[in-house]
């Protein structure tokens, strides 16, 4: 009987699958945990997946492999493949297999530079390697998983606009979608400054929230801010939105200047963008900034308003180059395997 068993569930492992990941951009922000092992975020999150930022990643388990081999961006890095395989421990423990796998991982955008690899990285990853080793989860079991490799990768798996609900323990931590990704003709362009490779990672970052003393204000207003992001977007109510999102990106920052040791992901091109977006307001434009942990900007505005800002930010000194995006759908397995 058990002889059976074993080989049925080898025919059900498929071994090799391959999935495309959207990176994410939060409008309202996860900053803190409150559990670090469990990934358990102080509080909720809404985001957006991004069209024009994507992970593919193709794993495969075969008894050939005697260890794990991981290469991302065609680069073999033994630091993030700890954290990677970590993670394929904890598939290959659910999918109760011990069989060693190849990870092959690409971007389309440039990693460590504040636009969230590890968002799209880690969701690529689960929902590969839970096809791979034969699991059949549901969404919100795999946001689960993936969030406890990365937290903000929960959110690119379900589709559109998404909610991390923040959950008290490890089942009620997970995301999903609020609104398809079709619902708002909106636009996120990725304005790429001068600046080095991220310093210090979000996951030592996440530890130093607690230390700012205005970190306890940010999350008893939280839920409210939450609340009204959804209403705002239910309604369309765009500059009412663009603002309340610009603010919260603001107030992570404050947490992070005021941290100890203080963070400054900023740099001086990213203020410069900043005032620049500013000065088209004030010209009657209606485009907002948000900033994760790195120095870039995603500048928000209606898909209508699009040409416009595109020409006049094109006019400053201080962006090196512009991604489009679109609100996008959320993860997907596809055929195009990397290897
Ligand atoms: O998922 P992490 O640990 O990389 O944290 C992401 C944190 C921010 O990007 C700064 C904010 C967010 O909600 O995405």
């Amino acid at each position: 009987m058990l002889i059976i068993m074993r080989k049925e569930l080898k025919l059900r492992i498929n071994m090799k699958a391959t999935a495309a990941a959207p990176s994410n951009i939060a409008f309202i922000k996860y900053w803190g945990k409150k559990d670090e092992k469990l990934r358990l975020p102080a509080n909720s999150s809404i985001s957006v997946n991004l069209s024009g930022l994507k992970t593919t990643t193709t794993v495969k388990f075969s008894k050939e492999y005697k260890q794990d081999k991981v290469q991302i961006n065609g680069q073999v890095n033994k630091k993030e493949s700890i954290r990677v395989v970590e993670h394929l421990d904890r598939i290959r423990k659910l999918a109760k297999i011990e069989l060693k796998a190849k990870v092959v991982s690409v971007n389309n955008f440039p990693k460590s530079s504040g636009l969230a690899s590890s968002a799209s990285g880690f969701a690529a990853l689960t929902v590969a390697a839970t096809s791979a080793a034969g699991l059949k989860l549901s969404e919100k079991q795999l946001t689960i998983l993936a969030r406890l490799g990365s937290g903000s990768a929960c959110r690119s798996i379900p589709d559109g606009f998404v909610e991390w609900i923040a959950g008290k323990t490890h089942q009620s931590s997970f995301a999903r979608s609020i609104y398809p990704a079709k619902y708002w003709d909106i636009s996120i362009l990725v304005a790429l400054v001068e600046g080095e490779k991220k310093k210090v990672s979000t996951t030592s970052g996440h530890k130093l929230a607690r230390t700012s003393p205005f970190f306890g204000t940010r999350l008893k207003n939280i839920n409210r801010k939450i609340s009204l992001i959804k209403h705002l977007i239910k309604e369309k109510k765009f500059r009412e939105f663009g603002q309340l999102v610009e603010n919260e990106s603001l107030e992570m920052h404050a947490i992070m200047l005021t941290s100890t040791p203080s963070l400054i992901y900023w740099q001086p091109a990213t203020v410069a963008v900043m005032r620049h977006v500013r000065d088209l307001r004030h010209q009657g434009l209606p485009v907002y900034f948000t900033i994760d942990a790195g120095p870039h900007l995603f500048l928000i505005c209606q898909n209508s308003d699009l040409t416009s800002i595109t020409e006049r930010l094109k006019t400053g000194r201080f962006i090196k180059k512009i991604i489009l995006n679109r609100p996008a759908r959320g993860i997907i397995l596809t055929s195009n395997h990397l290897f």
